[in-house]
């Protein structure tokens, strides 16, 4: 090669090396579509406060150190919406990836109305989201829906996408998608943080994210680098553990998310704290070990130790848990069937928590029988649909053919426990 040539490959593979982006390489490589560009991408919306009045939306990009704003306005039947919009400055992240360094920018959209459908957009300069729409949500106690999902985690894009697009499609105004652990299975992984992204594409720039940290969002006894960049959750919970352990506030129900991988005693005063202080009918609880395990050998004795006794004082209503790769639902349960051997000795209508695990990814484990277990699985991926209706909960699983597999009603009852009728299908 002359030596001007040879000088202009040098210049060129410098420039390439710098911008971190190699055309060649990258039409050569199946998950250069995962690295960082100027565009912005993996788009989520979350909430850090209350629901009826604030949005937050996360969204990344290459770390170029441009600005990073929102636009938002409500949304128009027509498109002369955009001339109202209004800029929100985000605050900015850096994170250096495996798949190249990334920024990740916050936008916390608050002042907003109640009830309230918005169109907003994410970028700078002339680097833009496409408009997305949310709805806020109402400011009073209404009907309220949300899907759960267990653990996504292996072969994500190839796997758990039809899982996801499923419950989307059968539950399309949903107000959020519980997310409780194991999104993914190697916690600082890009490509599969990518994947997770891919899988749910445009349906997290429309409704809500909520999610818990399982072990696999651990990597060294830490929480995964891209956690706290890639979602926004409330700060309110223990120092330490922000946005692993937090609540909120929705139309009614109590949303309260524990990190079940480390300092649980700590969380247990905390969650006392909050669960005296709860105004709201209903209580929620997401966190990734389960209280009564579905698999041999993976029992957790310190979450009912420390945890089910709060769950009992203060009757939190429903326990959506993940990490096992079945599916175990049970009745009502207190630490009054906590005995050896499992067996019931206790009268269901006593009260007590309605505890689920189940699996949305392909990974799949042997279940362990249990007497207090009403409706279980193994070998099947699933997604739940949750409605909080007033002084009734329905609750409904159904497989990744949305074929319905598991449906309860929780009936509130003034001054004494929950009633829980069974409606298990044939
Ligand atoms: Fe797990």
């Amino acid at each position: 090669m002359p030596l001007a040539h040879r000088c202009f490959a040098l210049v060129l593979l410098a420039a390439t090396a710098a911008s971190g982006h190699d055309p060649e390489r990258s039409a050569s490589n199946p998950n250069a579509r995962y690295e960082p560009l100027v565009v912005p991408d993996r788009i989520v919306l979350t909430w850090t406060g209350d629901p009826a009045t604030s949005q937050a939306v996360t969204w990344r990009t290459a770390a170029l150190g441009h600005d990073a704003v929102a636009e938002i306005a409500v949304a128009g039947d027509g498109p002369k919406f955009v001339a109202n919009a209004e800029r929100v400055e985000a605050t900015t992240q850096t994170l250096d990836a495996d798949l190249g360094k990334a920024e990740h920018h916050t936008a916390v959209l608050t002042k907003l109305k109640p009830n309230t459908k918005y169109a907003y957009r994410v970028g700078y300069g002339g680097y833009w989201s496409e408009w997305a729409q949310f709805t806020t949500a109402s400011d009073e106690p209404e009907p309220l829906r949300f899907v759960y999902f267990g653990d996504a985690q292996n072969s994500i894009k190839s796997m758990w996408s039809r899982v996801v697009r499923e419950a989307y499609a059968d539950a399309p105004r949903a107000d959020f998608f519980l997310h409780a652990g194991d999104l993914v299975n190697r916690a600082n992984s890009d490509v599969e943080w990518g994947e997770w992204f891919y899988a749910g594409s445009h349906v997290n720039r429309m409704i809500p994210v909520l999610a818990t940290p399982g072990n696999h969002e651990q990597s060294g006894g830490r929480l995964s680098r891209h956690w706290r960049p890639t979602f926004a959750f409330p700060t309110n919970g223990p120092e330490g553990l922000e946005e692993t352990c937090y609540f909120l506030d929705v139309q009614g129900v109590r949303l309260i998310s524990l990190d079940s991988n480390r300092d649980h005693e700590e969380q247990a005063a905390w969650l006392r704290k909050v669960l005296e202080e709860n105004d709201q009918r209903w209580t929620i609880v997401t966190y990734h070990h389960p209280m009564y395990s579905s698999g041999n050998g993976r029992d957790n004795p310190h979450l009912r130790k420390l945890w089910q006794p709060l769950f009992d004082e203060f009757g939190v209503d429903l326990a959506l848990q993940g990490h096992d790769h079945t599916y175990a639902r049970t009745g009502l349960v207190t630490t009054a069937d906590n005995v050896p051997g499992g067996a019931r000795v206790r009268d269901e209508q006593g009260g007590g928590t309605v505890y689920v695990v189940s699996v949305s990814g392909p990974k799949m484990y042997k279940l362990q029988q249990r007497d207090i277990v009403k409706r279980s699985a193994e070998n099947t991926q699933l997604y739940q649909i949750v409605t909080v209706d007033g002084d009734e909960l329905h609750y409904e699983a159904r497989t990744a053919t949305a074929k319905l597999y598991d449906a309860f009603t929780l009936k509130k009852q003034n001054g004494k426990p929950n009633e829980l009728v069974e409606r298990i299908p044939e």
